[in-house]
């Protein structure tokens, strides 16, 4: 018999419905304690749902495995979560993590395992919740970018190139799917303090390739250093909320961790004077 981890409902049918991915930490946990907190049902989807111990503590939240890369999982926490609570009216498309390091130095396994979560992942998930949207006469995808889908640092090459794939995908679906009432949202975080700068994030290396060492021992180094005094994961949470709420059809929430003023400069800034900027705060040896 199939086991669902557990879940406390009172009156669940009368309740929005949210499931999220990758609601085992950081950003994806505290969305899903502020969704309950907030009066929603929320199916806080996981790769390990076994070994959670809080959530599923939490009324009318179902904590049930999801493994973004695992098609079959997908349909299941959605069966699951249509079963539990009758309908999802919204999705987070959270799961994700940081491959970083120089590009020479990155396998194409590593490429591949990148993309297939924070790309293919984001994009299997939809598939499966669209018949379920346009029956249900509409829904909300929420699909957690990154200001790095806007703008790119140095040494995040194949991260980068898988966000901006899904902020492009995003806008061009959003056109698509408006006539059916469904609403695709991009949350763009700045730099947020989760597992993401550590053990979330894959950093390449290849042995004997020496001549990146400097740029990773510096500039690498001091980017992460900052992403873990960054904002906190509840900031991001409450963006995501708003974002939820909000029935316009506005499709960008830059959140939390200087994303709003990094997103402006980078808009006011000719491409030539942003990047020299980056270079300069990045890539500049410090005395
Ligand atoms: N932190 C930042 O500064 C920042 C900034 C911009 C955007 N973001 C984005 O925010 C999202 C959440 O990251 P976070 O900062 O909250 O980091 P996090 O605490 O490391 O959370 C990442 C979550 O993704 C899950 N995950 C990874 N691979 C998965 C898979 N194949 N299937 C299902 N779940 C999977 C992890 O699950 P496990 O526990 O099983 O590993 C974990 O729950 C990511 O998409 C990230 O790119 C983060």
């Amino acid at each position: 018999m199939k086991v669902l981890y557990s879940y406390n409902m009172s009156t669940p049918q009368n309740r929005h419905t949210i499931l999220i991915t990758g609601s085992s930490s950081g950003i994806g946990r505290a969305s899903a304690q502020l969704f309950a907190q907030k009066g929603w049902n929320v199916v806080a989807t996981m790769r390990s749902p076994d070994k959670e111990t809080e959530l599923n503590r939490l009324e009318h939240v179902l904590c049930t495995r999801l493994d973004v890369t695992d098609a079959s999982s997908i349909a299941a926490a959605i069966h699951d979560g249509i079963t539990a609570f009758g309908r999802i009216d919204a999705v987070l498309n959270n799961a994700g993590y940081g491959l970083t390091g120089p590009f020479e130095a990155t396998t194409r396994e590593e490429i591949r395992r990148q993309f297939d979560t924070n790309v293919f992942g984001t994009l299997d998930v939809i598939r499966a919740i669209l018949p379920h949207f346009r029956q249900n006469g509409g829904g909300t995808i929420l699909n957690v970018t990154s200001m790095g889908g806007r703008i790119a640092l140095p040494l995040y090459s194949v991260y980068h190139g898988t966000k901006w794939a899904v902020e492009g995908f995003s806008e061009s679906l959003q056109h698509e799917l408006r006539p059916f009432n469904i609403h695709v949202k991009m949350i763009e975080p700045g730099a947020i303090a989760t597992a993401f700068y550590d053990r979330s994030m894959t950093v390449a290396k290849q042995s004997g390739l020496t001549a990146y060492d400097t740029m990773v021992n510096t500039t690498l180094k001091r980017m992460n250093a900052s992403g873990r005094s960054g904002s906190a994961p509840a900031d991001v949470a409450r963006v995501i909320y708003g974002a939820a709420m909000d029935k316009s059809w506005k499709q960008r929430y830059p959140a939390a961790g200087n994303a709003r003023a990094i997103l402006w400069t980078r808009k006011l800034l000719p491409d030539i004077l942003f990047s020299a900027l980056l270079r300069l705060n990045l890539m500049r040896p410090r005395q």
